[in-house]
């Protein structure tokens, strides 16, 4: 894959999650787009309660914050022993595995720095301390060198015209550029994207708050339109295709994004529209079967009884799921960074990891 363009061709925005000297920083979510100001953590609950409450949000980036937030251990702790260090950093690993349930990349990111923590536990204490920070930078940078392929492959095998959106999958989700950011940026670079449908995506906003907020940015044309509208704008000829991420896709193909996404892929496939998912390797789970096995959050009823901070409801009960599992057979590919999936996913899957 020739990759024509190099990330700062494509997005003015900065990294959306960094680490320096004992701080994680990122863009806080929370605050956009009334707001762009990136916050800086000092402590390992401070990264927690982040992630609990969407500060940093969208699976990429949370898989970043979490090994980040080892990084911020191995350099702010006050072990003195090997034992002493190794508890705390299994202390600090579970914290921040209790974080949320759904996106594996935030399991993926802490056991592969687990892994290698283990795999080193004769060194020095120094030289471990060395190694997180070191493989902790490696997981950022190699998220956005991933982007940079997915847009690249997706430019490739999207059609030409108006795409339709849902949720936050762009450069704020992930370290840089994005999953279907990256995408949406080379089409644009490229003359092939005319106008992008932007689903606000209830309860949180994330498509209308952060979405529109990133893409109008970069200077992409786009209509936001509230969720209920995306089967009449399908039913008027006017989305081509449509591309979301995932938190987790499973063995079969089936996969989980923000709620919203199934009634999406329902609609697509009654009217005839290409529907993609683009994810990294990061956020393909082998060792689940099927969607049906995916662990669902469940968050609070106050995110559906108010919005923009108003009550808009009675105090009454709620039933709040994070994501829906969108069935496979629904997809036409799945974008990762190492080419294309099409159907049968099960075994094209298995075929991609066997080659990795
Ligand atoms: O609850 P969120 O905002 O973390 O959910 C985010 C999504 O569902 C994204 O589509 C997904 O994480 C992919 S981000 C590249």
């Amino acid at each position: 894959m020739e990759l024509r363009y190099n990330p700062e061709e494509l997005t003015r925005l900065p990294r959306s999650v960094t680490y320096e000297n004992g701080k994680v920083k990122l863009i806080d979510q929370r605050l956009l787009p009334r707001e762009f100001k990136v916050i800086e953590l000092m402590t390992i609950e401070e990264v927690a309660r982040a992630i609990v409450t969407m500060q940093v949000r969208g699976a990429p980036a949370i898989g970043a914050a979490v090994a980040f937030g080892l990084a911020l251990y191995a350099e702010t702790t006050k072990a003195k022993t090997k034992d002493e260090f190794f508890d705390g950093f299994y202390e600090t690993y579970e914290r921040l595995k209790n974080t949320r349930p759904t996106a594996v990349n935030l399991f993926w990111a802490l056991n592969r720095v687990k892994k290698l923590v283990e795999e080193h536990r004769e060194n020095s204490l120094d030289k471990i301390k060395h190694l997180i920070v070191e493989e902790a930078q490696k997981i950022a940078d190699e998220d956005v060198e991933a982007n940079l392929r997915m847009g690249h492959y997706g430019a490739e095998v999207l059609p030409e015209g108006n795409v339709l959106t849902h949720c936050n999958a762009g450069s704020l989700a992930t370290v840089h550029l994005g999953t279907v950011g990256a995408v949406l940026r080379v089409m644009h670079k490229e003359g092939t994207l005319k106008l992008l449908w932007v689903d606000e995506t209830r309860p949180v906003l994330q498509g209308a708050r952060l979405s529109a907020w990133e893409y109008h940015y970069d200077g992409i044309p786009l209509k936001i339109i509230s969720d209920n509208m995306a089967g009449f704008v399908m039913q008027q000829g006017k989305v081509d295709a449509i591309i979301v991420g995932a938190d987790r896709i499973v063995a079969n193909g089936d996969f989980a994004n923000k709620i919203g996404t199934y009634t999406l892929a329902v609609l697509a496939k009654e009217h005839g529209i290409p529907f993609f998912t683009v994810a990294p390797l990061s956020t393909i789970d082998m060792s689940l079967k099927s969607g049906k096995e995916i662990p669902i959050e469940e968050r609070a009823k106050e995110e559906v009884l108010t919005c923009g901070g108003c009550k808009i409801a009675p105090d009454v009960d709620v039933y709040n799921p994070a994501f829906d599992v969108t069935p496979h057979k629904y997809l036409t590919g799945i974008i990762t960074d190492r080419g294309v999936v099409y159907p049968p996913f099960e075994r094209n899957l298995k075929r991609l990891f066997k080659r990795e």
